[in-house]
């Protein structure tokens, strides 16, 4: 394998609504902006020559967000990648802000989201959104918010007639309002947690499975817990990772030659063929190994050991 090639085509494509379709490793711009997505970067050469990297190696889905920052994951994309490639899907969220600590802070009234939206077209540079997720709390990483599900999800139905955003995606939500949204609209995508370690959310994955709605895991590295065999993950809580499945995920690893991230990404794809893989990080050198898992084939003995991991 030369890193000249174009590897996220190998991971299969998928349907992002009714008419988008993306390459099913795409790339999570959240660890660009600087510790904790607040701020700015270390490096920011560095950034923008991941963004550019992820795009040369074939990815054509971007996942971000204005909170990523906030604002700088945005503007970084602007910089490295406009005029953007023909083929790139830019999905965005709203929903929530940033205090002045970089607490993540939910911001679901209609005014709020509005504002929202009109401050993502504005730094990414265009004219409508392809795809926006509505961010709802309550799923152990954000906190609930105030304003009802129904009202926010109300305020999306109206950017999407209005014509500011093209696709609608949901984040961070229980199986009862993706049911709930979808007999108002067709939904294109749901970004929960999910990966190998957590699958609390198995039965969102399921229906999204069932209805061709694309499932963008979040924390598809569990937030660096999957990483490196030192890894650890960025967050005070999550679940653990005992030596017992350590042991599993580094045999399946061993047996490719691959890493723990590449194991993890690998496992994802093969979960389901609605998944769409966001891997984040800060390093050309972990772009290329993550992009890399689109050529590892996990064998069925390998599945298993990972599906009873967790
Ligand atoms: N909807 C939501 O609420 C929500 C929440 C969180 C994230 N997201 C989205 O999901 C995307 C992915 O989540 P994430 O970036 O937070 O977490 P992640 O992809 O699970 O893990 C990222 C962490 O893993 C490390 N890492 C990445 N590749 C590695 C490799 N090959 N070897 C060792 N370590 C590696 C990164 O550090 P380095 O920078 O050092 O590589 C970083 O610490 C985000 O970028 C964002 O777009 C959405």
């Amino acid at each position: 394998m030369t890193l000249s090639d174009k590897l996220a085509p190998e991971a299969g494509r998928l349907r992002l609504g009714d008419e988008l379709s993306v390459n099913r490793l795409g790339f999570g711009t959240m660890q660009l902006p600087g510790p904790g997505s607040f701020g700015p970067p270390d490096d920011h050469a560095g950034a923008l020559a991941v963004l550019r990297r992820a795009v040369e190696l074939g990815v054509n889905y971007l996942d971000t967000s204005d909170f990523y920052g906030p604002h700088v994951a945005n503007d970084l994309i602007r910089e490295a990648l406009h005029p953007y490639p023909d083929d790139l899907v830019i999905g965005t969220k709203i929903g929530v802000v940033r205090d002045n600590w970089g607490d993540f802070v939910p911001a679901g009234a209609p005014d709020q989201l509005r504002r929202q939206v009109h401050e993502n077209l504005r730094r990414l540079g265009r004219d409508r959104l392809e795809l926006v997720y509505l961010r709802v709390g309550g799923d152990g990483l954000l906190r609930p918010g105030e304003v009802r599900f129904s009202e926010s999800f109300a305020m999306m139905v109206r950017l999407r007639e209005e014509g500011l955003i093209g696709d609608v995606g949901l984040s961070g939500v229980t199986l009862k309002q993706l049911d709930q949204a979808r007999a108002t609209i067709p939904i294109a995508a749901v970004q929960n947690r999910f990966h190998l370690l957590d699958r609390d959310c198995l039965d969102v994955l399921r229906r999204c499975t069932e209805e061709s709605i694309a499932f963008v895991p979040y924390f598809p590295l569990g937030a660096g817990l999957l990483g490196a065999r030192t890894g650890r993950s960025q967050l005070p809580f999550g679940p653990d990772f005992s030596a017992a499945q350590r042991r599993t995920v580094d045999g399946v690893a061993d047996g490719h030659d691959a890493t723990r991230a590449q194991v993890a990404i690998a496992w994802l794809l093969a979960y389901s063929p609605a998944i769409l893989v966001i891997p984040g990080t800060s390093s050309v050198r972990h772009l290329e190994e993550n992009m890399a898992a689109a050529r590892l084939r996990l064998t069925p003995a390998d599945r298993a050991a990972l599906d009873a991991l967790a």
